[in-house]
């Protein structure tokens, strides 16, 4: 018999809930964005996105299992993503998925966002990698290096500072571009020639030049100076094709480096960020090069999703391995088992 599970996610500003198959196969996902109240701020405002989730969490779910055909009985858990994450929005999603488990009598699947973002590279796909393979979440809050073996995760390098989106948010408020900053960034940098500003190349020399670690605030500093010293006379498309270069370079050079310490069998990377036109070619034609398929979200399941945190609900259904009800939220990410 088909299993579905219920995923809830609202560690940040999205409130989304989905029911997804046994065979990752999405039944329905609905989401309701808080972006355009937030881009009033320039960045998410945590108060008013935990106000905004209360309004919403119960009829997003609704809908969900309305338009998923699946009924709520026939559910085999319900899963929410209880940490990392801005914790007034967290408690919103894990108070719904705490009510809705004891109702319904279903078992309850607490999971981290960052794993809910590497399973959403596997949604609407028949196969999955086979570990230990390398994943890279690049998101508004994070940037993580992890290794994906059978024994469990390792995190083997994050940022120092900024995540990779939300340097990306920063620079295009500085720019006055619109909020959020990456898909306006992203869209300006096509068209711009990346040669044309002299930006430092990101941890190529200095003391984490050998490191895995991720830095983005000199170049977002480097950017700003350049804002700052040509107002209006800057060319924008060329210093934002500039700076999105310098980005991925850095991500390309840590993927290497990462592989040659091992072969891995696959890579994923998902998060916002893997939404970035950029970032996308160049992890297809890093995995080309290396023979290995690459896991990449659909352009949909990029953003932060109810369908992701269900996809990394499974292998924990599979295992037996549930939440107790008074499991709590945090808003930092856990040691790593
Ligand atoms: O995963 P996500 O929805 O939320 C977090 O968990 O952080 O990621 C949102 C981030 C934002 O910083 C946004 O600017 C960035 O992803 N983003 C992009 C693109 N689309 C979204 N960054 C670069 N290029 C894009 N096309
Ligand atoms: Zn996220």
């Amino acid at each position: 018999m088909t299993r579905y599970i219920l995923g809830i996610e609202t560690s940040c500003d999205d409130t989304s809930a989905a029911v997804v198959d046994d065979t990752l196969r999405v039944r329905a996902v609905q989401t309701t964005s808080q972006t355009n109240l937030h881009a009033l701020f320039g960045g998410v405002i945590p108060e008013l996105a935990a106000r905004n989730h209360i309004a919403w969490i119960f009829p997003v779910i609704d809908t969900a299992l309305k338009k998923s055909g699946v009924a709520s009985a026939d559910l085999s858990a319900v899963a929410v993503t209880n940490y990392p994450g801005l914790l007034g929005s967290l408690l919103v999603g894990v108070g719904a998925a705490k009510g809705l488990s004891l109702g319904l009598k279903k078992p309850l699947i607490a999971v981290n966002h960052l794993e809910a973002h590497i399973h959403s590279a596997f949604l609407d796909r028949a196969e999955r990698p086979t570990a230990p393979y390398l994943a890279l979440v690049v998101s508004g809050g994070h940037t993580t290096l992890m290794e994906m073996a059978e024994e469990g995760t390792t995190v083997l390098a994050e940022t120092m500072d900024d995540a990779a989106g939300e340097a990306y948010d920063k620079i295009a408020k500085i720019a006055k571009l619109p909020y959020p900053g990456g898909p306006a960034i992203d869209k300006i940098a096509q068209t711009g020639d990346p040669s044309r500003y002299d930006l430092p190349h990101l941890m190529r020399s200095g003391k984490y030049k050998d490191t895995l670690a991720f830095s983005f605030s000199g170049i977002k500093s480097a950017v700003k100076r350049i804002l700052e010293e040509e107002g209006d006379t800057v060319a924008l498309a060329d210093l934002m094709a500039c700076f999105q270069s310098r980005v991925v370079e850095l991500i390309e050079r840590r993927l290497t480096a990462a592989w040659e310490q091992k072969p891995y069998t696959a890579l994923v990377v998902a998060g916002g960020v893997a939404a970035n036109s950029a970032v996308r070619t160049m992890a297809q034609s890093f995995t080309e090069r290396r023979g290995v398929p690459l896991y990449l979200p659909q352009l949909k399941y990029c953003q932060d999703n109810g369908a992701m945190v269900a996809a990394a609900a499974f292998p924990r259904l599979d295992r037996g391995d549930f939440s107790p009800l008074d499991f709590d939220v945090t808003a930092t990410c856990r040691p790593q088992k």
